[in-house]
Parts: C-alpha cells; structure tokens; sequence
C-alpha cells in the first residue's frame, strides 16, 4: 500500500509542479518535530513508545506532546534498534523507541511534536487530492484517511473545483462540483468525527499529506491545507487549573418558575445579510411583550465589546462564536431566553456551543437555519459588504472568500429568500411559543 501510495504522490506533484522537499534530509531535520506514534509497548517495567521520526531532531530530555490526545511528558530515555547505547539525539527518518518520564495512556495514531511546535488539530480541513478510486468521488462519500500512522473515517463534505493540470492558469471556475473521476485532482474539503493531528503539507510536507483508503485500496492521496478553516487547538486546550464549581444559591427550577419558561439558547445561522439580526430582534420585541424574559445577542453589537479584540481570521471567528457559545449558556442559566445572531460559519462552533447550552438544560439549545440563497444576500447588500468584499476591499467575507457550514440537522429552517420578514418571524415565534411554552402565573414567592 506505501509504495503504491508513493507513486500517486509522485504523479500529484509532477501535475501539481511540487518539487517534493519532504525526502530531503537537511530540509526533514530542520523541520518541527514529528513522530507519528506505531505503537507503546511494555519493556519488563518500562512502557516504550515507538515511531519513526517523519521531520525534526528529538533530544533526550526533551518536553513532547502527544496529538490530537494533548498529553505531555519529558522524554528519559531514546533508544534506536541499532544502536548499543541510549541516544542523545535522533534526526529525521530514525526509528526510535523511547521512555517517558511518566506513563500515558497512549495509543497509536498519536503525533508527538516538541510543546512549542504543536501540529494543528482540526476536524475539517482542505487537501488537493489525486482521485483513485474505481467509482467518481462525491459528496458525503466516506473513506479511511491515513495520515502517520493515524486512521479515522472521514466524508467529503464538499468538493470545490477541480484542477486540470494541462489546462491555463485561472481556468478553474471556483464552482462547486458534483463528483471528480478515476484520475482526477480536486481541491476538496473533508470533514472527520474525531479531532485530527495533522500539517498543512505548505508547512511540513511529511505530516502535511495523507492516503485515502477503502480496506487496502488506496483510493486517492492527498496534500493538507487549512485555508479558510482555523486551528482548533487553541479552543479546545483548558488553561484553568485549581477551579472548583460552586452552587447557585437560587435553583433554576426557582428561576423557571418565576420567568414561567425554562432558558435556552435560540442560535441563528446564516449568511451575512440573510436576516439574522432582524429576525432576532423583531422576535424579541414580541415575546418581550408577551411576558417572556428574552435577549438577543447580535454579531456586530458583541464584536463591539466583549468581542472587539477579535478579527475575521477563521482562528478568530471560532474563539468569537466560543465565548458567545458560552456567554448564551449562561444567559440560559439565568433563566433568559437567547437569541443569538451571529454568522457562526464553523460548524464544529456550532456544535461547541451547543454543548455549552446543553450542559445548562439537554433541551436547551436550538440551531436555526435562517437560510437565502447568497445571491438574495448579496442583491440586498444592506451595508454595501458584498460589494466591497468583491472588489477586494474586503478579505475573508463569508460567502465570498471564506466558508460557510450550513447547518446538517436544524431544529428549525427559516427561508428568507423568497418571503416576507414577517412570515418569516411567524415560523420563529411559533417555534419559539411551542418549545417554551409560558406557564400559568404561579403565587407569589414566599
Ligand atoms: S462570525 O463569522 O464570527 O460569526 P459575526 O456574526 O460575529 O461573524 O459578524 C458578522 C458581521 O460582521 C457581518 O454581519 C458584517 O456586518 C461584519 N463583517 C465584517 N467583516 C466581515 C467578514 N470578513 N465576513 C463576514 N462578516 C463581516
């Protein structure tokens, strides 16, 4: 399977034009660290963990972390198969086995890389990929991704275009397509359920390229890129330590019964200009008056406060939609209903937040798709974004120059597209009267 999976990196590259500097010693070893983990094992009473080093220079005594797990221990001792004593160091393409100052639990599949030079982790990312398969690639089509000596199920979430080689520069159209042949490239993005450890093959080409597999059929071979979709190591490595949870004094059985409907997380999603921020404030202008204790959290309001530190860069926009994901769950908590109206691209965000609000009430958050097609967004324009991310005045617009995840299962889909505002609000207060139904004004406290 490797050496057939060689060969169709070789073909990529020479269709690609890459010159392949991965095989290079003197560039492989000035790289950061990467060694894909093959296996741990016992040694009398020692556990080793053994792997090829891919790129970079691993010294006895060193501090590694172990991805997409975040473990790390300091490295006591390396051992090579050919070697009568323990290592200092070990360069590029060396198989070693090493002993940690503690045991992990480890397993294969792992990437250990020096704490400051961590691979990315992600659970969605782009490739250029060689198709290989015997029936067209589509999407939502799943396959074994094979990267080190990780393997985990991947889909095709999309397929963005497909490259011809032989034709001129800028011949691809950027369409979306259908499905890519026997044979063909494709720039593709590719969605996992677990987190990955991985490289943009730009940056290490040794742990920045990976094999599609279906049994051992290499069915494609592909190089890694993440432009567009954010690291998500940042969002998911806790740096609190030392905290403990304390108790409300006032429950939130208390709090329901007073607001007369439990809290929750209503979270709009949508294109720029697709009707969010409307939508979100006409609805809580009426179920205010209704009796409801309602708030609705807005993009461009949150980006001028809590948020104003934070860009449009794709690492940016998911630590904005994880502290409004959070901000949300604690409104709930408080007994509020919460509209939130945020573009909220990502849909691994999404789901974060949801976790959130889900920790606070397992009914409490609720995904609303409040969908029209790009071009009616664009058409309206209400801030002239569109136009000004056409021309180039504006970068990583969503719709334009960065992705947008629609949502897979919504509670609930809006279509603003081709109706009024108010059927519109109709859909979203009838959703939101049902799911939060008022109770009858209980007695008065004692
Ligand atoms: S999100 O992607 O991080 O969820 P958010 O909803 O907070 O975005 O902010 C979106 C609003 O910011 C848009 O309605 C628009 O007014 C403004 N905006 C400014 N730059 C961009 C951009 N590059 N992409 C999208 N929206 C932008």
């Amino acid at each position: 399977m490797d050496h057939e999976a060689n060969d169709s990196f070789k073909r990529l590259f020479d269709a690609l034009g890459i010159v392949d500097a991965g095989d290079t010693p003197g560039v492989r070893d000035a790289l950061p660290l990467r060694m894909p983990v093959q296996g741990v094992h016992r040694v009398e009473d020692r556990q080793v963990v053994a792997g090829r080093i891919e790129s970079g220079r691993l010294g006895a005594g060193d501090r590694v972390l172990f991805s997409p797990s975040n473990r790390t221990a300091r490295v006591a001792r390396i051992e090579a198969e050919d070697a009568s004593a323990p290592l200092a160091e070990a360069t590029a393409g060396s198989t070693v086995g090493l002993t940690l100052d503690e045991q992990l639990a480890l397993e294969r599949g792992e990437i250990l890389s020096h704490v400051d030079q961590p691979p990315i982790e992600t659970d969605v990312f782009r490739a250029r990929l060689f198709w290989l398969g015997p029936t067209p690639l589509e999407p939502g089509r799943r396959c074994t991704f094979r990267l080190g000596t990780a393997a985990q199920e991947v889909e095709v979430q999309s397929i963005d275009r497909v490259i011809d080689p032989d034709g001129p520069e800028g011949s691809e159209d950027g369409e979306a397509r259908a499905e890519v042949g026997h044979g063909g490239i494709a720039e593709v993005v590719l969605r996992s359920q677990a987190m990955l450890a991985l490289d943009e093959f730009a940056a290490n080409p040794r742990t920045g390229r990976f094999v599609l597999a279906d049994g051992n059929e290499v069915t494609g071979v592909g190089l890694v890129s993440m432009e567009g979709y954010p690291d998500q190591r940042a969002l998911i490595t806790g740096r609190s330590s030392n905290v403990t949870v304390v108790d409300h004094g006032v429950s939130r059985a208390a709090r329901t019964r007073r607001n007369r409907h439990a809290g929750g997380v209503v979270w709009l999603t949508g294109l720029s200009g697709a009707g969010k921020s409307t939508l979100a404030v006409a609805a809580e202008d009426h179920l205010f008056r209704s009796g409801y204790q309602v708030y609705a959290l807005d993009g461009d309001n949150v980006r001028h406060g809590l948020n104003a530190t934070l860009s449009f860069s794709p690492e940016d926009r998911a630590e904005n939609i994880r502290r409004v994901g959070e901000v949300a769950a604690l409104f709930a908590d408080a007994g509020f209903i919460v509209l939130t109206a945020f573009i909220s691209p990502y849909r691994a965000d999404r789901d974060r937040a949801r976790a959130a609000a889900e920790r606070i009430n397992p009914e409490g958050f609720h995904e609303v798709h409040v969908r029209a097609p790009l071009e009616v967004c664009e058409a309206r324009d209400p801030r002239g974004l569109y136009e000004r991310a056409r021309a180039g005045k504006i970068a990583d617009f969503t719709g334009v120059s960065a992705p947008y995840e629609p949502p897979e299962r919504p509670e609930l889909t809006v279509d603003t597209g081709d109706r009024s505002v108010e059927r519109s609000l109709g859909t979203l207060i009838d959703y939101i009267e049902r799911h939060f139904a008022l109770t009858e004004r209980a007695a008065p406290e004692e």
